[in-house]
């Protein structure tokens, strides 16, 4: 047995997933789009070992039992897998803030799904290391393959999987995370997404949403950037609706949320060709040309309620790595 660590990227989706018809498995109620981010990511290092009486799980940032026992219970899966019993060491480190919105479950489940496998000595395709990230949390089966990337909605564990529609370079855009709050969310996406069904709206909201993810591939396939922005805007707006309608309501915005989301909006009356999309949190991703980065950059430094600026390329999914953690 061997010492395994994986680097993998958090990813935004285009088309949300919110709703499961399966929480263990996490089974969505609809597929969805996204990209991989390259400057968010998440490393993880796995070492099994025949002495290790226990579970010694170090996430940065993050030493609450909730997350180390989700951490290990996704050990147990592949360790069932594998008929391994041994227990093993995991240290994760994320190069940006966790639990705040910022998809770091996708990066986090990513990366442990692939060192994991790799530690165990097991060989798995691309689909199969999506199948089990997805039981990790739904959105880091996004993170396994390339570039830009469809997950699909499936009728059972097997048959929902994600694979790449185009590699990174394919499109030239860019998402600039704007961090309003370092603030943590104080319900999570897994316990936000229990609510959807209670939205009045949720019922309309899956009527519409394979005819949404045949056309955001057919914009993504033309490169058709305005089409996409407008999209991509209103599908968050729209996932929003349903979290602000849920019983009881998650209201995840913070008052810098709507003041970025305004300046988005007046940026383009000046001009810049800009879009914003949302996840579970305060933080707004802003979608742009690659070329309008620099630009919006300088634009957003000048802005008092602005933590921090993260700026995203479309990236490569779930890598091995030399670098060892530990
Ligand atoms: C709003 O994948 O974090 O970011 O499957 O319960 O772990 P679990 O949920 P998670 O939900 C992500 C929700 C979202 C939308 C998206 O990424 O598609």
């Amino acid at each position: 047995m061997i010492k395994s660590t994986s680097i993998a990227p958090s990813n935004i989706a285009f088309i949300k997933y919110w709703g499961k018809k399966d929480s263990s498995l996490k089974l969505p109620l609809n597929g969805s789009v996204s990209m991989n981010l390259s400057g968010m990511t998440t490393t993880t290092t796995v070492e099994f070992k025949k002495d290790f009486t226990e579970d010694e799980i170090l996430i940065e940032n993050d030493d609450r039992k909730k997350t180390k026992d989700r951490v290990s219970g996704h050990l147990d899966k592949i360790r069932q897998i594998t008929e391994v019993d041994m227990k093993a060491k995991v240290v994760s480190r994320n190069n940006f803030p966790s639990s705040t919105g910022l998809s770091s479950s996708s990066s986090a489940f990513a990366a442990l799904t692939l060192a994991t496998v790799n530690a165990l000595n097991l060989h798995l395709s691309e689909k199969d290391l999506s199948i089990l990230a997805r039981q990790g949390s739904g959105s880091a089966c996004r993170s396994i393959p390339d570039g830009f990337v469809e997950w699909l909605e499936g009728e059972d564990s097997n048959s929902s999987y994600s694979y790449s529609l185009h590699p990174p370079e394919y499109f030239d855009i860019a998402d600039v995370v704007i961090v309003v709050s370092d603030k943590k969310k104080d319900i999570s996406s897994t316990e936000g997404q229990i609510l959807a069904d209670t939205s009045p709206f949720m019922a309309t909201r899956l009527a519409n949403i394979k005819d949404k993810i045949i056309k955001i591939k057919q914009i993504i396939n033309k490169k058709d950037f305005s089409s996409f922005g407008q999209l991509i805007e209103s599908e968050a707006l729209e996932m929003h609706a349903i979290m602000l309608t849920s019983n009881p309501p998650l209201i995840y915005w913070q008052p810098g949320t709507i003041n970025i989301i305004k300046l988005v909006k007046k940026m383009r009356t000046e001009g810049l060709e800009v879009y914003f999309s949302l996840n579970t949190g305060q933080d707004v991703h802003i979608i742009c040309k690659r070329k309008d980065v620099n630009k919006l950059e300088g634009y957003f430094r000048k802005i008092e309620e602005v933590k921090r600026i993260i700026v995203n390329y479309p990236s490569v999914g779930a890598r091995l790595s030399d670098n060892h953690l530990f």
